[in-house]
């Protein structure tokens, strides 16, 4: 059964009322969130585990566990940080967007109360350059909730100081990773750290951080309304609660919507995005979580769950739940290479095999799309994506070799029916 509309957070995803606290209010945000903090830290932590949220910034770790990584008290005087992850640059992410232009104030109750239970001294929202009118619409929400008392010096009366700030990026996606989100708030060039330290040791300014998405922070404050059953009480064992899943590509209404986690593709597609264009049968393949997790062939991912359990049994994963559907009018490869390209243009340079391999990795893509090349070429792109994954300082070689990954298990046949039908084209013309 699909969710019902007294279960969604998101009551106003589609703007159809104001952002501004009084609208927030009305909406039940910011209700005695006093209250909320004084069930103490360590019972929000539990909270938060006991409802089983996993990040929705696309690794999917348990939100709760993340958060108990924080230290307890400062041994040595430093303060501890949020940072919460608005970059959203994946291609066919869209929800943190849409969360930040109608539902602010759910993200700042929520920087509050996650704040609050990591003993952070405050929250910085890392919101990527493009997304201008939606920093516009923050920065005024953080405004206003320091007008009101809301957060700041004793926040919501709670006893409790606690900052938040707007902090823009210049449009990088490897801002989106978090130790070169943290490097860029510090005024650095964003390049990914090597981990150990993790954050939650040393982060933003050498001090205990955790990063955590737009998504994973908002649902925050109706968990703790709500009770963590009430959320546990969607989707599947060990992938709880509501989504977002923002649907492009050929269906017929693009769309995001707030689901229950494990809804079957088939539904999600039906229900919310009227169906396939040109139906059903049109479909060729998915890309369920972002562009970069594998794509899944249209007669493995119709009945697929869509939750990490589900999307992983078919060789893929829900990533930030960015379901791009292409239907049979896609030039397959072509559409892949698009995607080498961007992690080519996005690799920071940093580690060699994603420097040099993200390029390598999409002039054989781009010789492959116009069968440019021989049949071996294939392997040795596979075994090159193999050398790239697993082999860097951060998760952008794997994104990179991934979507290739992909392609060569699922239409090697298309493939090599380009590299044989340029070979016949050649021989022709001799
Ligand atoms: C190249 C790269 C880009 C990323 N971009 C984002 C992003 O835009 N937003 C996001 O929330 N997480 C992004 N991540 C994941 C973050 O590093 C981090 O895991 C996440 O913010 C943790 O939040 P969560 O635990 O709430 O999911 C990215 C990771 C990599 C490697
Ligand atoms: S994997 Fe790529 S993006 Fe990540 S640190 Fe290495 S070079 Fe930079």
């Amino acid at each position: 059964m699909a969710l019902q509309d007294k279960d969604r957070i998101f009551t106003n995803l589609y703007g159809y009322q104001s952002w501004s606290l009084d609208a927030a209010r009305a909406r039940g945000d910011w209700d005695n969130t006093k209250a909320l903090l004084e069930r103490g830290q360590d019972a929000i932590i539990q909270e938060i585990k006991d409802s089983g949220l996993r990040g929705r910034g696309g690794a999917g770790f348990p939100t709760g566990m993340k958060w108990s990584f924080m230290p307890k008290e400062s041994r040595d005087g430093r303060p501890s940080f949020l940072v919460i992850n608005a970059d959203e640059s994946e291609p066919g992410s869209c929800k943190d967007r849409e969360i930040i232009r109608h539902d602010p104030h759910k993200l700042i109750e929520g920087a509050l109360v996650a704040g609050f239970a990591m003993r952070a001294r405050a929250a910085y929202i890392y919101i990527r350059g493009e997304y201008i009118r939606e920093a516009e619409t923050l920065q005024a929400a953080v405004n206003e909730a320091y007008a009101a008392g809301l957060v700041g010096k004793n926040a919501s009366g709670s006893g409790y100081d606690f900052d938040v700030f707007v902090h823009r990026g210049a449009g990088a996606y490897i801002c989106g990773e978090e130790t070169a989100m943290i490097e860029s708030i510090e005024g650095k060039k964003g390049q990914p750290r090597l981990k150990p330290p993790f954050p939650a040791g040393a982060g933003l300014y050498g001090c205990p951080t955790t990063v955590n998405n737009v998504e994973s922070i908002a649902v925050a404050p109706t968990i703790l309304r709500r009770g963590a059953s009430w959320f546990s009480s969607f989707g599947r064992e060990n992938n709880k609660g509501t989504k977002l899943f923002q649907i492009s590509g050929h269906v017929n209404k693009p769309c995001v919507v707030e689901e229950e986690m494990s809804i079957p593709f088939s539904e999600l597609i039906e229900k919310h995005c009227g169906g396939i264009r040109g139906g059903k049968d049109n479909l060729l393949a998915v890309i369920p979580g972002g562009s970069s997790v594998p794509l899944v062939p249209a007669e493995q991912i119709w009945d697929a769950p869509m939750d990490f359990d589900g999307l992983r049994a078919v060789g893929s994963g829900l990533g930030t739940a960015a379901v791009i559907v292409m239907d049979k009018s896609t030039d397959i490869v072509r559409a892949i290479s698009r995607l080498s390209y961007f992690y080519k243009h996005e690799s920071c340079g940093q580690c060699t095999p994603c420097r040099e391999g993200t390029g390598w990795m999409w002039r054989v893509m781009e010789r492959l799309r116009e069968g440019d090349a021989s049949v071996d070429e294939i392997d040795m792109l596979w075994n090159v994506t193999k050398q790239v994954e697993g082999h860097t300082i951060c998760a952008l070689g794997d994104a990179a070799a991934w979507p290739i990954q992909g392609l060569i298990r699922h239409f090697r046949p298309e493939i090599e029916r380009r590299i044989a039908e340029k070979g016949a084209m050649r021989e022709a013309a001799e």
